[in-house]
Order: structure tokens, then sequence, then C-alpha cells
């Protein structure tokens, strides 16, 4: 099968369905390896790409970065993690695939590329034909999917193995039953409970109304929180019920003092209260530096969403990587994933 790009003709073999012009590696395909591409969502590659990562380490299995260029980031892996976890990602391919005797599709994904959707969509599904002698096509339900990604001029074929609804618009904050608009986006809370490694339990320690604690709980993690306001706790256990998330501790309480609720857990995550939410301390100390030490002592690891830069170094904690989320023009979050 052959593939024309810019800048030239590729061979492709059954066994290499990585196409990438200029190809910058080798990738040895290791025989219980295989290569899986994660096509990150355009808002934050960075973020999205440290938050498969952050998955992978979760599981504490095997993996390699082979690839990561902007929406396109390719891992050489020999498990599956729990895919469905991930908040930021749109789609997963399997470069190492074979067809079956099915009905199958070919769509084309054009990134900061302008090649000819259609007729690419044409050639690699003739191409796949004659390789299989014939598959019946389906465009509107094919039991198996071919993807192409083409992002500046490279072309990545692959089998889709998970694409992800846009499920999350129906939890933004103002469907819930206890609404404030302090609430994160679903998809960031979510990404931010991948970030922090969680395997069994999240504890936010200023919950609010438990936008992060709700996809928590949807994962399947155990959930605690706390929350200075009576108003908060009662509104976070409201919106967890109404998403059928049973197994949770929340406590009204002060984050300056988490160990009086909770021993150790298993990490925390949290977005800081800014702005007047700030000033609702309830001793008269430096809030941050007060939570930050009790944070200290209930865990080893943290992703933490702060509103400005803060020097984690000084309180014992180790950067492990840092983000900036741009919230509008002139507002940013700065977001520590700690150890
Ligand atoms: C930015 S909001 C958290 C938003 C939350 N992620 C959500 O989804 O709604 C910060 C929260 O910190 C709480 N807070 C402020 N001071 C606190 C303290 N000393 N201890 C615990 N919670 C506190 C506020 O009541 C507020 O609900």
């Amino acid at each position: 099968m052959k593939m024309h790009g810019s800048r030239g003709v590729v061979q492709i073999t059954s066994e290499i369905r990585l196409i990438i012009k200029d190809n910058p590696f080798i990738i040895p395909h290791l025989c219980c390896f295989m290569r899986l591409l994660f096509y990150l969502s355009g808002e934050h590659p960075l973020l999205a790409e440290a938050e498969v990562r952050a998955l992978f380490e979760t599981y504490e299995q095997p993996w390699k970065t082979l690839f990561f260029d902007h929406q396109v980031a390719i891992y050489e892996v020999d498990f599956f993690p729990e895919l469905s976890r991930l908040s930021m990602t749109h789609q997963v391919l399997n470069l190492d695939f074979s067809l079956e005797k099915k009905t199958f599709r070919v769509r084309v994904k054009r990134i900061l590329s302008d090649v000819n959707s259609l007729q690419l969509e044409k050639k690699i599904a003739d191409d796949l034909q004659k390789e299989y002698g014939g598959l019946p096509v389906d465009l509107e339900t094919p039991e198996q999917k071919v993807y192409c990604i083409v992002q500046k001029g490279k072309e990545f074929v692959g089998r889709t193995v998970m694409d992800f609804p846009y499920m999350y618009e129906e939890r933004k904050p103002q469907y819930r039953p206890y609404f404030h608009p302090s609430s994160l986006h679903p998809r960031i809370a979510r990404a931010l409970v991948n970030l922090g490694r969680c395997k069994k339990e999240v504890l936010d320690p200023f919950c609010g109304t438990g936008g992060i604690l709700i996809e928590a709980g949807l994962m399947g993690l155990t959930v605690k929180g706390l929350d200075i306001s009576e108003e908060m706790v009662t509104g976070t256990k409201q919106n967890l019920e109404h998403f059928g998330i049973t197994d949770y501790q929340i406590f009204q309480g002060d984050a300056g003092n988490i160990e009086s609720y909770f021993s150790e857990v298993d990490a925390v995550v949290t977005d800081l209260p800014y702005g007047r939410a700030s000033r609702i301390v309830s001793s008269g100390n430096d809030l941050y530096f007060e939570a930050f030490q009790s944070i200290r002592e209930i865990t080893k690891r943290a992703c933490i969403v702060c509103p400005h830069p803060y020097n984690f170094e000084s309180q014992d904690f180790t950067v492990k990587e840092r983000f900036v989320l741009r919230v509008h023009k002139s507002l940013n979050r700065y977001i520590y994933v700690l150890s």
C-alpha cells in the first residue's frame, strides 16, 4: 500500500501502519507491545499528554513515549489502561492493527494540514480493500473504524480502540442540583484526578460544590472532602448523590487542619480558594501555607490548582510538573503536580 504525502511516497507494510513522513525515529515493534496513538484535545495538548502519562504511571506497568507533537502522542505499551478515565483525549488508535471480515469505515482528521480528506479516505479504503480481499463498507454504523490523522504533513493510520463521547458537557456546574460558579469544568477536574495518579481514593480539602470529587467518584474512586462552608458541604453531598456516588466522607472543617478529619490518603487533588472565598479562614494565619503543611502530613501525592505561582519546594514538596491554564485573557490558573 502506498500513501502519497507532501514529501514523497512512503511504503507501508501490514506490520507497520504508522506512517510518518521523514520519520525522525525507527520504532522496533516488539511482539507483545503495541503502539497506541492518543489524539489529544487541542485546548491544552501539554496537559492532555501529561494526563495520558499519568494514567500509565498509575498502573505501574512498562510503557514508553515514542512520539509527541501537538495533538498526537504515541506510546508503546503492553497493557491496556482504563482508557475511559481520560478526559482530554478525543480518540485512541491502535497503530498495530489488523481488520476482520466485517464492515468498516475510514475517516481522516486534518490538524494543521490541508490534505484533501475525501481523496485520502478513499485511497486508504481502497488500499485496505485490496489488502484484505474486499471488506464491506458501512459509513453509518461500521463494526470497525479506521482513522487517519494528518498533522503537519505527517500521516498516522490506526484502528479506533476508543473514542470519547462529549459527556462532560452534561456534567457542567450549571446542570448540578447545587451550583456555584467557582467550580471547574468537569474535563479539567477529571484531568486533575488523573494527574494525581489516584488509585483508590481522592481527598479534596477545599471541595466546594464537589466538582473534582464527582469526577473521581464516577471513576470508581472513594471520595473524601472538606470545606469550611456548611452550605458547600451540603451542596457537595447533594451533587455526589445526584450522580449516584455514595462512597464518600465529607466534613465541614478547616483545610489548615486536615489531620483532624483524615489520616493517610492516596492523593490530594484540589482547587484552592481565591478572591473572596480565600478569606474564609478559621485561623488568622496564611491559609495556603497551613493547608500545604497539612496536605504534606497525610499524602505523598497531590495535584493542586493555584491562582498564582507558588513555591512548593519551600514546603518540602517536589514539583513533578507544572502547567498554566488560561481561564480568560487576564486570568490564569497554575496546576502543580507534586510528590
Ligand atoms: C475554588 S472553591 C473550590 C471549588 C470546587 N473545586 C468545586 O468544584 O466547587 C474553594 C472552596 O474552598 C473553601 N474554603 C475556603 N477556606 C477554606 C478553609 N480554610 N478550609 C476549607 N475550605 C475552605 C470555600 O468555601 C470554597 O468552597
